[in-house]
């Protein structure tokens, strides 16, 4: 999983105690994702799924999108809340581009009881979003979490800004990119990518925004 930043071990530990409620799925999807190896950085913390859990109940999100599902960590956890509160009528659209780990990700949502609200769609996110825009679901969504390829994230932003309906909230990962955002020597696409971004999110007169030092770095956009 990724590391909150600037988190010592024993802080770490503690929140990962006594901050979060993790369910029995959860842990076992972090357990058996960590033994994949280094891959296992793209997960998120139990603190930040602790976290996005509790922004769908602030909200009482029902519907929302995911870019980025991986072995499923933040899609189960987000399920498990909206179907807590909305039970079959809660729906969650799991967009990535690799068969392999969506079908990792089944197992958890089927153990968590939670595949018969998450639709997978498998293929380019962009295209998935527009998709979706095309099927009639501008302003359909209360809830937006981005977590794929940094260079796409301008077009995930503008793509499920539309989606959202006002009032609906966006989340958006590794904002800091390990803190190197901050720095100017820092030159590569992700980094620049989400520099670019951010600057744009601040910006936006659209949105209510902020940006959280959770994880590695969370963008939370209101949408206006
Ligand atoms: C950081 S991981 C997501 C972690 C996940 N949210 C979790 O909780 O474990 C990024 C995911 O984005 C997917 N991805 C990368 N580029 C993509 C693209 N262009 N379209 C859709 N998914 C993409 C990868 O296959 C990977 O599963």
């Amino acid at each position: 999983m990724s590391r909150s930043l600037g988190l010592s071990d024993e802080v770490r530990a503690y929140v990962q105690r006594l901050g979060v409620r993790e369910d029995p799925v959860l842990a076992r999807c972090r357990a058996e994702t960590e033994a994949m190896g280094g891959v296992s950085r793209m997960q998120i913390s139990p603190e930040q799924g602790g976290f996005m859990q509790v922004v769908a109940r602030m909200i009482r999100a029902r519907r929302a999108i995911e870019v980025g599902v991986f072995t499923g960590y933040s899609s189960t956890a987000t399920a498990l809340a909206m179907k807590a509160m909305h039970g079959d009528g809660a729906r969650l659209f799991a967009l990535d581009l690799s068969e392999e780990y969506v079908a990792r990700a089944r197992g958890y949502w089927a153990e968590a009881k939670v595949d018969d609200v998450i639709e997978a769609r498998l293929g380019p996110a962009a295209d998935s979003l527009r998709g979706l825009l095309a099927e009639g679901e501008a302003g359909g969504f209360d809830m937006a979490f981005i977590d794929a390829d940094k260079t796409g994230y301008g077009d995930y932003y503008e793509l499920c800004l539309e989606l959202l309906r006002p009032g609906g909230v966006m989340m958006i990962d590794n904002m800091l990119w390990g803190g190197d955002v901050a720095y100017t020597t820092k030159r590569d696409p992700d980094t620049e990518a989400l520099r670019t971004l951010a600057a744009q999110i601040h910006d936006d007169p659209r949105v209510d925004m902020t940006l959280a030092t959770i994880g590695d770095g969370l963008s939370i956009v209101v949408k206006r």
